[in-house]
């Protein structure tokens, strides 16, 4: 059965009001981690990187945030290519010297991306975004996700599946994995909240399923796994109804920008980081009707951003 990574719990261990960034980006991020109840501290820990003979710490590097269940620590960097390259040799000494520490870079361009999608990024750089590049054509999505059905139908064969898909953007999804499915069984459908910016919110169920879950295999039908903060605290929901099984299937994996590591049992493609439109996936509510998937952003952002990850 497949289980949620973090557990129901206080929400975070630095509270936001106390504190101390560098830059509003970090406050932005701390209080979209606070949406989704991932719990977090701000610098926390300093790691010596260099010493001298007598031992004295010559050079250090703080990480911005640790998130304290993942065990995850996160560095925002919003600074200049200079600093940027100077910030990548520390983080190699880093992992030489810790290596048991998880850690993860965030450029300047994903953060942007984490804000675009929510809609609150700044109004010139929406207004410079457009549909760029087709991912998958109507034809790759109907092959890719006729196997999916396949392959669930044999894993699924004398059950009854109840596939609870996630609004709105799963539409297109959910109604043709359903008809590629050879079995008895149910459809549910429920909305979730997500990020607007607003700090006294969080993340939650807007709309409801209606059927009962428990004892029931139910699968979960996604769209796109972005950061997994999402699924993360769906599945914390429904696990504690107790259902028989808990399983999910995704159209679009978009792994490198995974904070929250939920496990996906069925992915349909995996996407590189960029913002996708089409076949149910909107932004700001538009494109859904596209019949493929393509990239959206604007032109100027990523001509201007450093493209390499480490
Ligand atoms: P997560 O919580 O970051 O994993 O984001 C999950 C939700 O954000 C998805 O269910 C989508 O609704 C939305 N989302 C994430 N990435 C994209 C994208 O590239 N295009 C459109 N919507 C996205
Ligand atoms: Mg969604």
């Amino acid at each position: 059965m497949t289980r949620p990574l973090i557990h129901a719990r206080e929400p975070s261990v630095t509270r936001i009001e106390d504190a101390r960034f560098a830059h509003g980006s970090e406050e932005e991020f701390a209080s979209m981690l606070d949406f989704y109840n991932v719990r977090w501290e701000y610098e926390p820990r300093t790691f010596a990187l260099r010493r001298d003979e007598d031992g004295r710490v010559l050079e250090a590097f703080s990480p911005d945030f640790y998130l304290t269940d993942l065990d995850l620590y996160v560095e925002l960097t919003t600074l200049k290519q200079g600093l940027v390259t100077d910030k990548h040799r520390k983080l190699r000494r880093l992992r030489e010297l810790y290596p048991e520490i998880n850690i993860k870079l965030l450029y300047k361009r994903d953060y942007l991306s984490l804000l675009a999608k929510y809609g609150i990024g700044a109004a010139h750089e929406q207004e410079a975004m457009g549909v760029r590049e087709v991912l998958f054509t109507a034809s790759e999505i109907e092959r890719r996700v006729n196997e999916l059905g396949a392959e669930i139908t044999r894993d699924y064969a004398g059950k009854e599946p109840l596939l609870v898909g996630v609004l709105k953007g799963v539409t297109c999804f959910m109604a043709d994995l359903m008809r590629h499915m050879s079995l008895p069984l149910a459809v549910d459908f429920m909305t979730i909240s997500s990020y607007d910016g607003d700090r006294s919110g969080a993340v939650r169920i807007m709309q409801d399923l209606s059927e009962n879950i428990e004892g029931r295999d139910v699968l979960i039908v996604e769209d796109i796994v972005d950061t997994g903060m999402t699924l993360n605290h769906l599945m914390r929901q429904l696990q504690a109804r107790n259902p028989a099984s808990l399983r999910v299937v995704a159209l679009l994996d978009k792994r490198v920008r995974r904070l929250v590591n939920v496990p996906l049992d069925y992915v349909g493609f995996e996407v590189p980081d960029a913002f996708v439109v089409g076949y149910g996936l909107d932004h700001a509510q538009r494109f859904r009707n596209l019949p493929f998937v393509a990239t959206f952003g604007a032109e100027k952002l990523r001509a201007q951003e450093p493209a390499e990850h480490e």
